[in-house]
């Protein structure tokens, strides 16, 4: 699988850890930046992951700053992106299989390396079933429409 990468300054190190990680079960990774060093704005590497998703040359994305929550909420702005922020193993398993999710974020100041991993694990390794689930996710891409669903 082609997985694109984005992170800010706080979370540089984990994304590297996880990109080798990634790499190690045979997956591609593709850097979206977001270095260590200095500070890096999280939107502009989140949007750059989203829109190697949306073009169709990864089929997901990982993001990670230090809570996760400004990289998914940045993604989450970009219609047809649908990233879940997680903090286990069992929302990453769910958000695949309910949500058809195609975005990760992570916190690198809330979880360890070790976790994420695992976390990543189970997003990458779990397929959406389709079914009742599809019409919610229509509906999510209809309320991006601005359609009001009632
Ligand atoms: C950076 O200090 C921090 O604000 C950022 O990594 C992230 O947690 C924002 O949501």
């Amino acid at each position: 699988m082609h997985i694109a990468f984005g992170s800010d300054h706080a979370a540089a190190f984990l994304k590297s850890e996880l990109m080798a990680y990634a790499e190690s079960l045979g997956h591609t990774c593709h850097d979206c930046g977001g270095r260590q060093n200095e500070p890096n704005d999280y939107p502009i590497y989140a949007a750059r992951a989203a829109r190697l998703v949306l073009d169709g040359a990864c089929e997901l994305g990982v993001v990670v700053c230090g809570t996760g929550v400004g990289v998914s909420l940045a993604a989450n702005k970009i219609s047809g992106i649908r990233c879940a922020l997680c903090g286990d193993c069992y929302t990453a398993k769910m958000t695949r299989a309910h949500n058809d999710a195609n975005m990760l974020a992570m916190g690198s100041r809330v979880i360890g390396a070790e976790l994420a991993k695992m976390i990543l694990t189970f997003f990458l390794e779990t397929p959406f079933e389709g079914g009742r689930h599809q019409r919610r996710v229509n509906m999510i891409a209809d309320l991006e429409r601005g359609h009001s669903l009632e």
